[in-house]
């Protein structure tokens, strides 16, 4: 299978075919996704809360993405890698987002990189553009505005604040993104735009009529202790697995039932007697 390009996800939209895209930020995780044949994988930078454990993605670093996209992109061979950036590392100029920008892929290797923002962003998405990085586009409840939307909340429910989605996801189509993800807004929205615009549109809480889909992982697998959005499904629940093993792993420890013979190491006999 070739890997997973911004062509092969336009031709999958011309054909109707739906796009899938999953977070992943570790090695082991990411190969997993990768062999699913999953088209997308997001390094997102929800790593902040589901990994890093802080209250919300602000205080993800440009260190720590390189980080983790590079663990990511050593797992992968099918998958195109999708590199989040993170709060401040495109607010401040056009200039210093290519410079961030670049350092994923030169870095980490990623194939593409994600930024949040609507009409505000036109120019730094073409600077990252002239700069030969593709730009995935990122609107409705975006995480890294948390603290501007009061909480994270459903977006474009009134006539005024749908009418002002409609004219990003157009501003970020015309500006040249290879795809545009559409969080939290509602599902007859979530298909108007994807009807006016050329990219394929991946939706997150936004309804069945997007392009494709994308979903926290830990999430999916229920491995994440903290609030799951209600356009979370939960694929398998792997905590209480998790606890389980670890619980069944103290108890024979503890009771010297592991390590058995099949789990230790022996040595020949005659080294055995000479040692004792
Ligand atoms: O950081 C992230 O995981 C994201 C997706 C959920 C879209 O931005």
């Amino acid at each position: 299978m070739a890997r997973v390009t911004i062509t092969t996800l336009k031709e999958k939209k011309a054909r109707g075919e739906k796009i899938t895209m999953l977070t992943a930020y570790d090695y082991s995780t990411a190969g997993m996704v990768d062999a699913a044949g999953i088209d997308m994988i997001l390094v997102g930078d929800s790593l902040g809360m589901v990994v890093l454990g802080y209250e919300n993605t602000l205080p993800v670093t440009m260190d720590e993405m390189i980080h983790h996209s590079k663990t990511v992109t050593r797992a992968t061979k099918n998958a195109m890698v999708v590199g989040d950036m993170p709060f401040l590392s495109y607010h401040i100029s056009p200039r210093e987002a290519v410079r961030n920008a670049g350092r994923f892929l030169k870095e980490a290797g990623v194939h593409a990189v994600k930024l949040e923002g609507g009409q505000e962003r036109v120019d730094t998405v073409k600077a990252l553009l002239d700069a030969q990085i593709p730009v995935q586009g990122h609107i409705g409840l975006t995480p890294q505005s948390v603290h501007q939307l009061g909480g994270f909340k459903v977006q474009g429910k009134d006539l005024e604040t749908a009418q002002k989605l409609i004219k990003d996801a157009e501003a970020m189509d015309q500006a040249g993104v290879f795809s545009l993800v559409l969080e939290g807004v509602p599902t007859p929205l979530a298909r108007k735009i994807t009807e006016a615009v050329s990219c394929p549109t991946i939706g997150i809480g936004a309804g069945p009529y997007c392009d494709g889909q994308v979903l926290v992982i830990n999430d999916i697998l229920g491995m994440y202790q903290g609030h799951i959005p209600k356009f979370v499904k939960k694929y398998a629940n792997l905590q209480p697995i998790i606890a389980e093993a670890l619980k069944a792993y103290k108890e024979e420890v503890e009771q010297g039932t592991f390590p058995g013979p099949e789990h230790s190491f022996t040595m020949k006999d005659d080294v055995l007697e000479r040692l004792y």
